[in-house]
């Protein structure tokens, strides 16, 4: 089985967190760890998880200034992450230097723009209306800045497949396996279902909510792999 799931581990309860790693790990390719998990368990809970799973992408999301960027990259490196996360937005030096001194087992990848903005909250942040017109100028910039791999919605994938080519890897956010989730109050706007995002040239996805949440993780996991493969 060709595994292509990232569980994001949005938990503020470790004993949880570690239960779905042991019950999930030969299904998925990898468990995302964010903000919730880190600053709630840091770096002892990280290497908890780690000892289980070694295959963890660490979505810090970075966006400061280029030197306190590659600063704290140094010291991710040091956990070994297949992947990490750095905003595009946050200018072309920031990149540049974000790649520069990578030990290359860790992916950097490029945020374009969150999932949870809409065309209203884009034209008021980024005076743009039209989200696939910033999310290829950020692939762009992120191609040109040597990053090798995007965050992206499901819905851009295709625009972006077309600006950037096959190689960069992109992990898409926003999935949403059924009509339970999104519901009005998912925070979530640009969904589509795991087949939908794969057919489209995903690489990899990041779900979350819809399997940490449900009331048996492992026929959840088990069902997204069944329906993308
Ligand atoms: O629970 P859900 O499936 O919505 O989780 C999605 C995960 O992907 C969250 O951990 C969120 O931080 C992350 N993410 C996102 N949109 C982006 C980048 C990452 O939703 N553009």
């Amino acid at each position: 089985m060709n595994k292509k799931i990232i569980v994001a581990l949005d938990l503020d309860n470790i004993k949880k967190a570690i239960k779905i790693v042991n019950e999930l790990k030969n299904e998925v390719y990898a468990f995302k760890i964010g903000h919730e998990f880190f600053y709630n368990f840091g770096i002892k809970g990280y290497k908890e998880i780690y000892n289980i799973c070694p295959k963890i992408f660490l979505d810090l999301k970075l966006h400061d200034i280029p030197n306190t960027v590659q600063k704290g990259l140094k010291a991710i490196f040091k956990l070994n992450p297949i992947f990490t996360t750095i905003h595009i937005c946050g200018g072309d030096e920031m990149q540049k230097l974000s790649v520069l001194k990578n030990n290359k087992k860790t992916i950097i990848l490029g945020v374009t723009v969150l999932t949870s903005l809409d065309e209203k909250q884009t034209l008021k942040y980024y005076k743009e209306k039209n989200v696939n017109i910033l999310v290829k100028k950020f692939a762009n910039y992120a191609k040109k800045n040597n990053l090798s791999g995007l965050v992206c919605s499901p819905l851009e994938i295709n625009i972006i497949r077309k600006e950037v080519g096959t190689k960069m890897i992109l992990v898409v956010p926003g999935i949403r396996p059924n009509k339970k989730f999104p519901s009005k109050k998912d925070d979530q706007k640009r969904t589509l279902t795991p087949k939908e995002a794969i057919d489209l040239g995903a690489d990899f996805l990041v779900i979350g909510r819809p399997i940490v949440e449900s009331i048996n993780p492992l026929e959840t996991i088990k069902k997204i792999n069944k329906s993308i493969q």
